[in-house]
């Protein structure tokens, strides 16, 4: 399938017109084509969460969306989590608490968390684990990531310094 068009997708408030085949992902054309590589591909089949943006303020697996279906939708990145320059509170809170490793699956952790805390800004421990339950992580566990989304909840709750 070579048969390109031009989408216009709109990805942290810019927007991208991009060529794309009828089958290019969402991931791909994040990736390749507007070279935010900050979403990473991992399984590319939908398992591992690594992949994971917001559209329209849900997070959705962008390896197994057709960038055509993102036409007309809002999407955020780990590109558009800092705020004016800053780490957002779940990006420092990942950083301080050490729920990072390489670092590889912490974009689809973040997104999924964003996602989490901008619905319930109080989450229980068994509510955050099951917002994440879709995200593996094969170098942390997950004790620590966990923590870090309850340490960012209560920072945005104006809890925490
Ligand atoms: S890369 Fe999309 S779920 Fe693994
Ligand atoms: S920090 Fe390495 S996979 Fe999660």
């Amino acid at each position: 399938m070579d048969e390109k068009r031009i989408l216009q997708l709109t990805v942290n408030g810019d927007v991208y017109d991009i060529a794309c085949a009828p089958n290019t992902t969402l991931l791909e054309a994040l990736r390749e084509k507007a070279f935010l590589t900050g979403t990473k591909r991992g399984c590319d089949l939908g398992a591992c969460g690594a992949c994971t943006v917001l559209m329209d303020g849900e997070a959705v697996l962008s390896c197994v969306l057709l960038a055509v279906e993102a036409v007309g939708r809002k999407i955020r990145t780990i590109e558009g989590i800092a705020e004016q320059g800053e780490l957002s509170p779940l990006q420092r809170a990942f950083v301080k608490q050490g729920a990072l490793q390489c670092g590889f699956c912490s974009p689809g952790f973040i997104m999924s968390a964003t996602e989490l805390l901008a619905d319930n800004p109080k989450p229980s421990r068994p509510e955050i684990q099951r917002a994440l339950a879709g995200n593996l992580c094969r170098c942390t566990g997950y004790v620590k990531i966990v923590e870090a989304v309850e340490i960012a909840a209560e920072e945005l709750a104006g809890g925490a310094s």
